[in-house]
C-alpha cells in the first residue's frame, strides 16, 4: 500500500520539490530577498499627511486632491490608460475628463514607494538622488549639495517627500490650467490657504503636534506628512512572494512557481526587473505604443526629456512589480489593458508594438486618445528597442498562464487576494487560486 501511495505520489512531491530547487538556485543567484518594512508610523505626521492626501485645497481651484487620481478603490491608480487633471470628475472606474486637461501618461501605482531601495519617481525618474549629494528635481532650487532653497531642500526627509512637492505644482495636474506661478509662488499659496484658510486652526494644531520643534511651516513639511501617509497607506510587502522566500514553500502553487522559474529565467524579465523590487530602476526602451496628446509633438521621449541624451529615446523606468495584479492598465501610456496583453508584448515586442491594435474612443474621456503610428516615430522606437530585451521568447500556451499567475497572485499582498476575485481579474477558468 505504501509502495503504491508512493508511487502515484512519489513523483508529483518530488516535481514541486524540484521546482523550489531550481527557484531557490535563482533566488540565490540573484540575491533576491522579501522586502523590507517601513519604519515605525510616526502617528502625528501620518495623521497629518493623511489630510493632506485627500485635501482639494492642494489644488490651485480647490478641485482635485492627490486621491483623486491616486484613489483607493483605483488601488492607488485612477484606472485609465491616461490621467485625467483637474476638472475632471470622479474616482477609478467613474473617473471621467470632464473639464479636466488629458496628462500625458498613465498614473502609476504608489505601492511600497517608501521602503528601502527606491531610487528615483515618475516615469522618467526626474526625482532622484543628485550624485553629489542633495536631490535631483525639476525645480533646480531644490537641487544638489548646497540647493538656494536652503530650508526647504533641508526639510525634505525622504526622495518620496521630494516627489510630492510637484504634482501641486503642476498646472494640469493640481495648480489650474494656465497658471502663470513659479512653483514658489504656487507652494506659498498652498501653505497660505492651508494654514489660514478655512481649516487653518485644526492645520495648525496637526502642523504644530508633527512637528513640535518648528515655527514656521514651509511646503517640505506638508511634503514630508504626505510621505508618511504614503508610506504606510500603500504597502504591498507581503506578497505570497515574499512569504515564499521567508521559506514557507507552499504558499506557491506549482504554476506560480513555474511562473516565477519564467519570470527569473527564460522570460529575461530580470535582465531590468531585478533586484527585491524587481525593478533596477533604470531606464529601457521596451517598444511600447505611445497614444494622446504626449509631451510634445504628440509623442513621449521618455528619460530622454529629462537628459537630453539621444541614446535615452524613448526610455522608460523600469517598473517595481509587487502588487501588480491590482493596477491594471499597464505602461507609461496606459496602453495595455490586462497582464495577458503585457505578457503577449513581451512574447514579441515588435509584432506587438507593429500590430498594436487601439480604440480611440473610450468613455471616460471627451477627445478619441490617437495612437501614434507615424513611420518615423516608429522606426526611431524599433531602432532604439533595449539590447536585453529578448525579441521572441516564444512563450507556449501553459507557460503564458505560469507567468500571468505568478505576477498576478504571487506578486499580490496577502492582504488583497480577495480583491482580485472582487475586482474581476480572476477567476476559476484562469486556475491560478493560491494556496493560503
Ligand atoms: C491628475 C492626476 C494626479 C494627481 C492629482 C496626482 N498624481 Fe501622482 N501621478 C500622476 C501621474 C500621471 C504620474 C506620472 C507622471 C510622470 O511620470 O510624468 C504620477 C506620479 C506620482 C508618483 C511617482 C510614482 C513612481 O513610482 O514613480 C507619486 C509618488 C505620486 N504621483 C504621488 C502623488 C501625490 C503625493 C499627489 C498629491 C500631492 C499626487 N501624486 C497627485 C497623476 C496624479
Ligand atoms: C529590457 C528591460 C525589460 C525587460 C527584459 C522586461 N521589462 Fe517589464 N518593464 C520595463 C520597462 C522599461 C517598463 C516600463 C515601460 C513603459 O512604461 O514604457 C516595464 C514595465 C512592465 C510592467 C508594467 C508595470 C506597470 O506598472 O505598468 C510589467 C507588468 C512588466 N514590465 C513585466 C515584465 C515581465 C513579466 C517581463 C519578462 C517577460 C519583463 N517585464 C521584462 C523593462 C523591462
Amino acid at each position: 500500500m505504501v509502495f503504491i501511495i508512493t508511487l502515484i505520489f512519489g513523483p508529483l512531491l518530488s516535481f514541486s520539490q524540484s521546482l523550489d530547487q531550481n527557484l531557490s538556485f535563482y533566488i540565490q543567484q540573484m540575491n533576491l530577498r522579501p522586502l523590507s518594512s517601513p519604519p515605525p508610523k510616526r502617528e502625528a505626521l501620518y495623521q497629518l499627511g493623511l489630510r493632506l492626501f485627500y485635501d482639494r485645497q492642494l489644488s490651485g481651484n480647490e478641485n482635485i486632491s492627490c486621491h483623486s487620481c491616486h484613489s483607493l478603490t483605483g488601488f492607488s491608480g485612477d484606472t485609465l490608460p491616461l490621467a485625467v487633471g483637474e476638472g475632471a470628475e470622479g474616482l477609478a472606474s467613474l473617473r471621467t475628463q470632464s473639464a479636466g486637461m488629458l496628462i500625458p501618461r498613465h498614473t502609476p501605482p504608489l505601492y511600497n514607494l517608501g521602503l528601502e531601495g527606491i531610487k528615483n519617481f515618475f516615469w522618467d525618474g526626474r526625482v532622484s538622488f543628485h550624485l553629489q549629494g542633495g536631490w535631483q528635481t525639476p525645480e533646480d532650487g531644490l537641487n544638489g549639495p548646497n540647493p538656494e532653497l536652503k530650508s526647504m531642500a533641508q526639510t525634505l526627509d525622504s526622495l518620496l517627500a521630494a516627489q510630492a512637492l510637484f504634482p501641486m505644482a503642476s498646472p494640469e495636474e493640481m495648480l489650474g490650467k494656465g497658471s502663470k506661478l513659479t512653483r514658489l509662488e504656487a507652494w506659498e499659496n498652498i501653505m497660505t490657504r492651508l494654514l489660514n484658510g478655512r481649516l487653518g486652526a485644526s492645520y495648525r494644531r496637526f502642523f504644530k503636534e508633527a512637528f513640535p520643534n518648528t515655527e514656521n511651516f514651509n511646503i517640505a513639511h506638508a511634503a514630508n506628512a504626505i510621505a508618511e501617509l504614503e508610506r504606510h497607506h500603500f504597502l504591498g510587502n507581503n506578497t505570497l512572494w515574499d512569504i515564499y522566500l521567508q521559506g514557507k514553500k507552499t504558499i506557491l502553487s506549482d504554476r506560480m512557481k513555474r511562473g516565477a522559474v519564467i519570470f527569473l529565467s527564460k522570460g529575461s524579465c530580470t535582465n531590468c526587473h531585478s533586484g527585491d523590487h524587481f525593478s533596477s530602476f533604470g531606464f529601457q526602451n521596451i517598444g511600447i505604443p505611445q497614444i494622446g496628446p504626449g509631451l510634445k509633438n504628440q509623442d513621449d521621449l521618455g528619460r530622454m526629456e529629462v537628459t537630453q541624451a539621444e541614446t535615452h529615446k524613448y526610455r522608460f523606468r523600469v517598473s517595481p512589480l509587487r502588487n501588480i495584479g491590482l493596477t491594471a492598465p499597464y505602461m507609461h501610456s496606459g496602453v495595455f489593458k490586462n497582464m495577458w496583453e503585457v505578457i503577449d508584448h513581451y512574447n514579441h515586442p515588435m509584432r506587438s508594438l507593429h500590430h498594436f491594435k487601439w480604440d480611440e474612443n473610450h468613455v471616460s474621456y471627451n477627445e478619441p486618445l490617437i495612437l501614434d503610428q507615424r513611420p518615423e516615430t516608429m522606426s526611431e522606437r524599433t531602432k532604439n528597442l533595449a539590447s536585453n530585451l529578448p525579441r521572441n521568447l516564444n512563450l507556449q500556451v501553459e507557460e503564458k498562464i505560469d507567468l500571468y499567475c505568478f505576477l498576478m497572485v504571487a506578486l499580490t499582498d496577502l492582504r488583497n487576494q480577495k480583491d482580485l476575485f472582487t475586482k474581476g481579474v480572476l477567476d476559476e477558468i484562469t486556475d491560478c487560486s493560491p494556496r493560503i
